[in-house]
C-alpha cells in the first residue's frame, strides 16, 4: 500500500463545489487500488485572506511543501468584492502566483480535448471540428510578465507611468523546451512552437534556444507559428494543432481561446509540474462567482485536474485514463449541467453532485 499525502486548496466561488464532486471520483480509485490518499484540506484564495488574514497563509504554505500533490480549486471574487482586498493580497497575485513559485511549476499543461462526440459543446461547426480536437498547450509558468519587475509610478513632470519586465534566462527556455519535445515526441512527432520574434526579443532567444533544443529530437518536426496567427488558426483549422509550446503571458491567453473552441473553460483541467515530482493540479478557469453555490457548475475541470495528478504524480495512468472515459460516457449519454449546456439544447440537465455520481457510477462499471 502506498500512501500519498493531498493537499487541497479548494478556493473561492465555485472551487468547493467542484472539488467535492473530485474527491468522490478519488475515493473510487482508492478503494480498487493499492493506495491511500491522505487528504488535507487548507484555506487559500479571497476566502482565506477573510478568514485567516491572508490569501495564502503560512499554515498553507507549510501543508504545500509537506504534500506529495496538490489540487487546487479556482480563486477570485467578482470585481466589485475584489476591492475589499489590499492589491497585494489578492489571491492571484497574493496566493496564485506564490505557489506557483514555491513549487517552481514551470511546465503547465493544458490539455484541449473535444471527441466528436461532444462537438455538439463547441461554438465550432462540425466540419471545422472534424474528426475532434485533441492539442496538449504546454505553457511556461514560472517567468516572463508575470514574474518580472513591476513599476507604477510619475516621471519628473508628473505624467504616471508603468514598466513591466519580459525576462528568461535560457535555463527557464530550455528547460519547457525539453519537456514540450518530449511530449511532442510521445504524440505525434510535431511540435507547434508559438513566438512573437517578429516583434520581442525574447521570442528571439526562445527560437534560438529551440533550435539548439530541437538537436536532441529529430524525430520531432517543429512547426514555427506567430502567436497572433495562432489565434486564428485555432478557430479556423484547431485540428491542425498538436503539442504547441509558449511562454507564460501567451500561454494564458491562448489557453483560454482553447476553452472557447471547446465551448467552455469549464473542460479545461490543467497540470502545473515543477522539478523533483512537484505538482499542483488545477482547473483553469475562475471562480464563476455568479453561479457559486448553486450546484450548477460542470465537475469536469476538477475532475480532470485529478486524473491528471494521477497520472502525473502518481503514475496511475490507466486509473486516469478510466476517468477521461468516464467523464466523456455521462457526456455521451446526453447528460450535461446548465453551466454548459442551455436549456432545450436536448441534454438531461444535472446538478453538479449528480454529475459527479453519474460519473462515480460510470467509473464503477468501467
Ligand atoms: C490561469 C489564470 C491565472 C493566470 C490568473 C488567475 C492569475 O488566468 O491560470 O490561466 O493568469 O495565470
Ligand atoms: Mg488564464
Amino acid at each position: 500500500m502506498t500512501t500519498y499525502k493531498i493537499a487541497i486548496l479548494a478556493g473561492d466561488g465555485i472551487g468547493p463545489e467542484i472539488t467535492k464532486e473530485g474527491l468522490k471520483v478519488l475515493e473510487v480509485i482508492e478503494q480498487r487500488n493499492e493506495v491511500n490518499f491522505e487528504i488535507t484540506e487548507a484555506p487559500f484564495g479571497a476566502g482565506a485572506y477573510f478568514s485567516h488574514g491572508s490569501s495564502y497563509p503560512v499554515e498553507t504554505q507549510k501543508l504545500v511543501d509537506e504534500a506529495d500533490a496538490v489540487v487546487k480549486g479556482p480563486i477570485g471574487l467578482s470585481h466589485e468584492e475584489s476591492k475589499k482586498i489590499p492589491i497585494d493580497e489578492l489571491p492571484e497575485r497574493g496566493a496564485l502566483l506564490p505557489l506557483r513559485k514555491q513549487l517552481n511549476t514551470y511546465a503547465n499543461y493544458r490539455p484541449v480535448y473535444l471527441p466528436k462526440s461532444l462537438a455538439h459543446f463547441s461554438p465550432l461547426k462540425p466540419e471545422v471540428i472534424g474528426e475532434g480536437i485533441d492539442i496538449l498547450m504546454v505553457r511556461e509558468l514560472v517567468g516572463g510578465l508575470y514574474f518580472g519587475e513591476k513599476e507604477l509610478g510619475t516621471d519628473d513632470s508628473g505624467k504616471r507611468f508603468v514598466r513591466e519586465v519580459l525576462e528568461y534566462d535560457e535555463d527557464q527556455i530550455s528547460n519547457i523546451l525539453h519537456t514540450a519535445f518530449k511530449l511532442a515526441a510521445s504524440r505525434k512527432g510535431v511540435l507547434h512552437n508559438i513566438h512573437k520574434s517578429n516583434v520581442l526579443k525574447s521570442s528571439v532567444l526562445w527560437n534560438e534556444i529551440l533550435d539548439e533544443v530541437a538537436r536532441d529530437y529529430s524525430d520531432v518536426e517543429v512547426i514555427h507559428t506567430l502567436v497572433d496567427a495562432a489565434a486564428t488558426a485555432l478557430c479556423l483549422n484547431p485540428a491542425q494543432f498538436d503539442v504547441m509550446v509558449m511562454e507564460n503571458m501567451f500561454g494564458d491567453i491562448l489557453s483560454d481561446q482553447g476553452g472557447g473552441i471547446l465551448g467552455s473553460l469549464g473542460l479545461m483541467p490543467s497540470a502545473c509540474l515543477g522539478p523533483n515530482n512537484r505538482a499542483y493540479y488545477e482547473p483553469s478557469h475562475g471562480s464563476a462567482p455568479d453561479i457559486a453555490g448553486q450546484n450548477i457548475a460542470n465537475p469536469y475541470s476538477m475532475i480532470g485536474s485529478m486524473a491528471m495528478m494521477l497520472e502525473y504524480s502518481f503514475d496511475m495512468k490507466d486509473e486516469a485514463r478510466n476517468i477521461w472515459n468516464a467523464m466523456q460516457a455521462v457526456f455521451a449519454q446526453g447528460f450535461s449541467t446548465s453551466d454548459l449546456s442551455k436549456p432545450g439544447s436536448g441534454v438531461t440537465m444535472l446538478s453538479t453532485d449528480a454529475f459527479g455520481d453519474k460519473v462515480v457510477e460510470q467509473l464503477k462499471q468501467g
